[in-house]
Formats: C-alpha cells, sequence, structure tokens
C-alpha cells in the first residue's frame, strides 16, 4: 500500500461520505452525523467518579518535545506547547510530555528531567498551562493534570544526537539487531533496576510539590516500563512470570503511596504490541520506502518478547495479560488508565497511524484508519471489562475532519471515558472546542499526518508541526528547518 493508493479523508466532501468509506472498507469506526452543540455535547460532559471530576471528555496526550535545554529545564518553545495544551479546551492533560525520573534515562539530550534544578521550570509549564485554559475557558474548574514520568530504557540516548545509550532489560533478537548491540552488552541489573524505582518515587514526591495532580507511570511504547512487561526471557526479580515483570510497577506504586501520600497515579500502557515491522526491500526504490512487513521471525516462535500479543502468531493481539493488568491496577486502586499500542521506534504504524511514514519507517501496511480502528476496538473491550476505570483512547488524529463526530460516538457509546488527542494537538489545539462550541472547524489547520513532527526529532530538531504551525518560521529553528526541508526530510515521502 502507498499513500497514493489510500483514500485521502481531505477530499470526503462530508460526514456521510466518510460513514460510505468506513461501511465499504468494514472499519467499525463509530460516528455521529453531527456534533452536538454546548452542555448537552457528550464531549463535554464532566466525569465525577471515585474521587475524580474530569470537566469533560477532551484529553491531551503527552508529547516530548525534543526542546529543552541540555540540562532538562524547559525552553520558551516548551512553555509554548503547554500554554496552547491549557488553549485546547481540554480538562485532562495527560502528562503534558515524557520527563525523564533520571538524566541518563532520557530519550533524546533535549528531553526535560524531573529533579530539584528543574523544580521551578516544570511548575512554570504547568502554571502557564492553568492561565491560558482559564483565559480560553473562563474558569479551571475540573482541570486535571498529569506529568508522565519515564525512562527510556532501550531507546535512551541522554548526551547527543544519535548516540543511543541503551539500559536494557534483556536482549531482543530483532531490536539489538537494529541498534545494534552486541549480546555482550549488560543487561540492567536487579539492583539498578531498583534504584530506578527510587527515582520514580523521588519523581513523584516532587511532582506532588509541584501541585501536579496524578503521575503517570509510563508503561509505552517500547521504553523501560513497558520493555520490562514483556521481559519474558529475563531471568531474576524482573522476569519471567507476571509478577515478576509487573514487580517493577508494583514497586514504584508502592513508594509513591509512602512518599507522596494521596497523589494520585495514572498508567498509559501499551495494550497490545506486534513483532517489529521494517520496509520491504523488494518494494522499495530510491526515494520510495516498501510498505511495512514484520521483520523475519525464523526460528522465533513462539515469540517471547512481548506483551499483548499471540505468541504462536505475533502480528495478533492477545489481551490476556492485558486484562491482568488492569486487574492488578484495580488491585493497586489505580483508576486512570491511557491506552495506546505497540511503539513508534518498531511499529508507528500501529502507534500513530499516518498517511505519510517517518522517515525511517515504512510505507502504511494498511489503510491508516485500520489503524485507528485497532486502537479503537482494543479500548472497547477492556473498557467493557473494566468499567470502574477511567479510560482515556488514542490515536484519533488521523480522523482529521471527521474527529469531532468519530469522538462524540465513541464517548456517547460508551467505548472510551475521554479522547486522548495527539499530533492535532500539535497543529490544531482547539479543535474539538470549536467543534463543540459551533465554530466552524478551521480545515487548514487539520493535522493531516505528515510525520515531520516524528521525522524531525529524528535529525535533532524539536517535534513541532513544521507545515502548519508558522510559529516554527519565526523560531530560532528557522535555519535549521529551513535545511531539514531542503534535504526532502520534511516532505511527505510517497
Ligand atoms: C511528536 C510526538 C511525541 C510524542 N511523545 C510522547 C510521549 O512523550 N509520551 C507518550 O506516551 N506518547 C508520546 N507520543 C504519542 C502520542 O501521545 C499519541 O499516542 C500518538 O501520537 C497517537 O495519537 P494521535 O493520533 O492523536 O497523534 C508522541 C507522539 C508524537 C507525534
Ligand atoms: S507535523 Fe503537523 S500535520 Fe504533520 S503529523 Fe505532525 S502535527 Fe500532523
Amino acid at each position: 500500500m502507498s499513500a497514493q493508493t489510500i483514500l485521502r479523508l481531505g477530499t470526503l466532501k462530508d460526514v456521510a461520505q466518510f460513514q460510505k468509506h468506513l461501511e465499504s472498507q468494514h472499519l467499525a469506526i463509530p460516528c455521529d452525523d453531527e456534533v452536538t452543540i454546548g452542555s448537552d455535547s457528550p464531549l463535554r460532559t464532566p466525569i465525577h467518579r471515585v474521587g475524580f471530576e474530569i470537566g469533560n471528555r477532551i484529553a491531551v496526550q503527552p508529547m516530548e518535545g525534543w526542546d529543552g535545554t541540555t540540562d532538562g529545564n524547559p525552553t520558551e518553545s516548551t512553555i509554548r506547547r503547554w500554554r496552547r495544551f491549557g488553549q485546547s479546551g481540554a480538562k485532562l492533560i495527560w502528562g503534558g510530555e515524557a520527563v525523564a525520573v533520571t538524566p541518563e534515562g532520557r530519550a533524546n539530550p533535549r528531553q526535560l528531567i524531573i529533579a530539584g534544578h528543574t523544580e521551578k521550570g516544570l511548575a512554570q509549564l504547568r502554571s502557564a498551562l492553568v492561565e491560558e485554559h482559564r483565559l480560553t475557558t473562563g474558569s479551571d474548574d475540573g482541570l486535571l493534570i498529569g506529568l508522565q514520568l519515564t525512562h527510556s530504557g532501550r531507546f535512551c540516548q541522554p548526551d547527543k544526537h544519535g548516540q543511543t545509550e541503551p539500559r536494557i532489560a534483556y536482549h531482543h533478537p530483532i531490536l539489538d539487531r537494529r541498534l545494534p548491540l552486541s549480546n555482550e552488552i549488560p543487561l540492567l541489573t536487579d539492583s539498578e533496576i531498583g534504584t530506578i524505582v527510587e527515582q520514580f518515587h523521588t519523581a513523584a514526591a516532587t511532582a506532588q510539590k509541584l501541585g501536579f495532580d496524578f503521575v503517570d507511570i509510563k508503561h509505552c511504547h517500547g521504553y523501560l516500563g513497558h520493555e520490562l512487561l514483556g521481559a519474558h526471557t529475563r531471568e531474576g526479580n524482573y522476569g519471567g512470570s507476571f509478577a515478576n515483570r509487573t514487580r517493577f510497577l508494583r514497586e514504584i506504586v508502592e513508594g509513591i503511596r509512602t512518599k507522596a501520600p494521596g497523589l494520585a497515579i495514572g498508567v498509559r500502557i501499551s495494550a497490545f504490541d506486534m513483532v517489529p515491522f521494517r520496509h520491504d526491500p523488494a518494494r522499495s526504490s530510491k526515494g520510495k520506502l516498501g510498505p511495512g512487513i514484520p521483520d523475519g521471525l525464523n526460528g522465533m516462535l513462539p515469540y517471547r518478547y512481548g506483551f499483548g500479543i499471540n505468541p504462536d502468531n505475533p502480528i495478533e493481539i492477545d489481551l490476556t495479560e492485558t486484562f491482568r493488568f488492569l486487574s492488578l491496577l484495580e488491585q493497586l486502586g489505580i483508576v486512570l488508565v491511557n491506552v495506546t499500542g505497540g511503539s513508534p521506534y518498531y511499529t508507528p504504524h500501529i502507534q500513530r497511524p499516518a498517511l505519510y511514514p517517518p522517515s525511517d519507517g515504512y510505507a502504511p501496511p494498511e489503510d491508516p484508519l485500520a489503524g485507528v480502528a485497532r486502537q479503537m476496538e482494543v479500548t472497547r473491550c477492556l473498557k467493557l471489562r473494566f468499567p470502574n476505570l477511567i479510560f482515556v483512547g488514542s490515536a484519533y488524529s488521523y480522523l482529521q475532519d471527521f474527529l469531532p463526530n468519530v469522538a462524540q460516538a465513541a464517548v456517547r457509546h460508551g467505548w472510551v471515558d475521554l479522547v486522548g488527542l495527539g499530533r492535532m494537538v500539535l497543529a490544531y489545539p482547539e479543535i474539538l472546542l470549536d467543534a463543540t462550541e459551533g465554530r466552524a472547524i478551521q480545515r487548514k489547520r487539520i493535522c493531516r499526518t505528515f510525520s515531520d513532527c516524528t521525522t524531525a526529532p529524528r535529525k535533532g530538531l524539536p517535534s513541532g508541526c513544521f507545515p502548519l504551525d508558522d510559529y516554527y518560521k519565526e523560531s530560532e529553528y528557522a535555519e535549521q528547518l529551513r535545511i531539514f526541508k531542503s534535504s526532502g526530510a520534511g516532505t511527505p515521502i510517497k
């Protein structure tokens, strides 16, 4: 499949055509004919549940910015992004962006760090967001703001762009080859993992002191928490059995309860995964990536390197352990769950469905709408089974013009509690506010999934929406951006 053979949603005239298209593709994506305006809107119905007051059903997803200072403080463009999160009208801010609990756990040398010397900067992000939210919506009632805490594990790149410094939980035959990593590279020891657990405790206590309502213990996208969930082959306390693979989570939660009593906890989880994909070399040509295919599985079955995956057929989802994980969250008193899938590093089409792939990706192996439908369906199944948990759903940005109609239907049918927006917030933060207030949607600002916000960081640039957000044309990044574009990296790959 290539971008040319996929129907561009921007060419559809109206919702009826979109619904017809869904039907023709046999995609189970609910879509309302009209978006309700005002307080009757399902998207504007507050949630009052188990100690949480959330003023509407719109969430901003965490999005790493690659634009902090080298010592992990926010810059002007970081603050601006958080202001725009506030402007979105969303009453749930799920983490803002991944913030490293220790300098060596950063995914990029410009990632934010939570530590004594960054307290002021992180507090400023929060207050800028609240201020902007009040200005836009008139009140910060029902606004819940979390901070996403992370250790990047296998994908650490703390010191220099392009210089990976992986801290791995186990050897992964495909991902090790890609980095590349020799078999000799030592694994994180149990004692080193214990130290990271303590760094999460300290970070959570700091987040509480700075006024954040909750912390997200990140368990997604191939980073350390997620890698440990799939550590079937690891020996010792953090590998093998389900109890061992979730020990990291349990120990973090236990320490937070003691060191930051009263602080709410959320978990963003890659609820399912797949074997890593790569572009098909047989169908690639100069300047044209081939479609994604599973990276050779020879001799690897049953597949013992994932979570939420069928070991006998690792391109198939298996939610058995995901259900167990959510039961564990319930036992631990954790109510906030953010559902995502896969990883942007090895299954980008699963994680963030896009028409145009990032430069290190592959052409879409399926209509990106199938990727949206997959994440929606998994979330629906989880919600059905765990009605008392508050679920945030992901991967809505590809819906483009029809995002408001689908978001409303998903909430109305109880498929999800809150609709999370990622890329769309970089391009057009207030899209759902506009839609539910009866203002015309600004089509020119709609994210068309060009993937520049993913590709640019791979080249050492921040992750803004360069095609649609004029800010970057006048920012300190303008010259780098010009080079990025002239290199062809910023133009859609066919
Ligand atoms: C530039 C960029 C940075 C991201 N950074 C994070 C992050 O720090 N933490 C996280 O959990 N997800 C991160 N994501 C994933 C998004 O939160 C979201 O799951 C994904 O983009 C799919 O949602 P969407 O279709 O609304 O974009 C990032 C995505 C993008 C595009
Ligand atoms: S660069 Fe802008 S249009 Fe492209 S995917 Fe990111 S947010 Fe969307």
